[in-house]
Formats: structure tokens, sequence, C-alpha cells
């Protein structure tokens, strides 16, 4: 499968998200490769991180790649692997309009405070557009990441979400915690940072099996 993780927002978790996928993946024994798709190259600084602690057991394989020709290059990776994740910019780019034709899965994280909400307009008529320029249809999953453990934020971001049935909102909400951030700054999964953190582990696996149908 091919994994767009993107979105109009900045900081919302898209390579938080992209890198814990890839190595939830890889851990099921998959062949894993992680595109870099943003010129910010946060999940090649992630992955240069994870080479030190991992002392260059990667899990997945690294490429970048940038701009309209994503499509092409991606159309000629994908016998070479199981499963593809690429992490997009928060912005419309080229990058990931390229990525969207190719992928059959996006993934689409918001942070639960109403001025992410505002992007939601754009982020609908970037899918029409899309859609339109598909043969097949493209697979739309939204969720909450750094959620609230509780309170109004959470449920008002839930109603305006689920009121877009094109982003088809899941509620696997991955909450605010500080062992992603921990975790990332080693180059880690929160699946491999010790001490584990039970709750963030349990959170990204009930979203990654529920997007993915895989079962573990
Ligand atoms: N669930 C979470 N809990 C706590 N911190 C998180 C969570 N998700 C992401 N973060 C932190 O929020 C910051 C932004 O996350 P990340 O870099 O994944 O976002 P992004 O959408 O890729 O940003 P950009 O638009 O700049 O590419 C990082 O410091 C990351 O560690
Ligand atoms: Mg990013």
């Amino acid at each position: 499968m091919i994994f767009t993780v993107g979105g109009i927002k900045g900081g919302t978790g898209k390579t938080t998200i992209s890198t814990n996928l890839a190595v939830w993946l890889s851990q099921q024994g998959a062949d894993v490769l992680l595109v870099d798709a943003d010129e910010q190259e946060s999940a090649s600084d992630f992955t240069a991180w994870r080479e030190e602690t991992k002392k260059g057991q990667l899990g997945y394989t690294l490429v970048q790649l940038n701009g309209a020709t994503v499509r092409r290059q991606i159309e000629q990776l994908r016998p070479k692997y199981d499963h593809i994740v690429i992490d997009t910019g928060g912005r419309d780019t080229a990058s990931q309009r390229a990525a969207l034709f190719v992928s059959d899965i996006y993934l689409i994280p918001f942070a639960p405070r109403s001025y992410e909400i505002w992007t939601l307009s754009k982020v609908q008529a970037l899918l029409g557009e899309i859609m339109g320029g598909r043969a097949t249809p493209l697979q739309v999953f939204s969720f909450l990441n750094k959620a609230d453990t509780r309170g109004a934020d959470n449920s008002e971001a839930t109603d305006v979400l689920r009121e877009n049935e094109e982003l088809n909102f899941v509620d696997y909400p991955v909450i605010n915690r500080k062992a992603f951030a921990t975790a990332a700054s080693k180059g880690l999964s929160v699946f491999e940072m010790i001490p584990l953190d039970e709750k963030a582990v349990s959170e990204v696996d009930a979203l990654f099996g529920h997007i993915t149908g895989i079962k573990k």
C-alpha cells in the first residue's frame, strides 16, 4: 500500500505519524520505503538520528523526492516494496499533489485547536481536484493528533471533521504525549522507546491497525 501523510497545515504531526507508521509496518516484517517529500527534511533528520541509535539497522529504506516527478518516481519504486509511506510538507505543494495521485491511502492528522480547522476548505478543494484526476478513489482518513486527554477542544474538532464526509474522520485520537517528541529526538518510534509509554503505543497501534486493516 502507498500512504501519503499530509494536509495543508504545519506542525500537525505528519512526520511523527509517517515515521511511526514506517517503523510499525517494518515491525510486521514488511519491506518499507519512507519517502521524505518535504523540503524541511524532517523525516531525513529522524532517520539520521535513527542511524546512530540503531547502529544502521533502520528497518526501512529512506529516499528524498520532491516536486511533480514524485509521481513517476513512486510508480517506479512501487514494485520493489510492500509499503511506501510518504511524508509531505504542511502546504499545498506539487509533491503532495503528485504523491496523492499514486497513493492508496491519504492520512490527514488534525490538531484539535480551532485555527487548525480553518484549512478544511483548502483540503477539500485539494481532494476534489485529486479525486477528479484519478481512475480509482483515494481512501482518506482524518484523525486527531496532539489531542487533549479530555476537553471541549477535542469534541469541537471532532464535530467539525465529522461534518465533512469526504474527510472520513476516524475516532482513533492520538493524545499529546511527551513520548512522541522524546522518541523522535533519538530517531525512534514510540514502539521502541524505553521506558515504553503504553498509552501512546496503544493509541497509534489502534489507529494504524484500523487504517491498514492489518491484524497483528
Ligand atoms: N501526539 C503527539 N504528542 C506530542 N507531541 C507531538 C505529537 N505529535 C507530534 N508531536 C510533536 O509536535 C511537533 C510537530 O510534529 P511533526 O514534526 O510530526 O509535525 P509536522 O506536521 O510534520 O510538521 P511540519 O508541517 O513542519 O512538517 C514535533 O515536535 C513533534 O514531536
Ligand atoms: Mg513534517
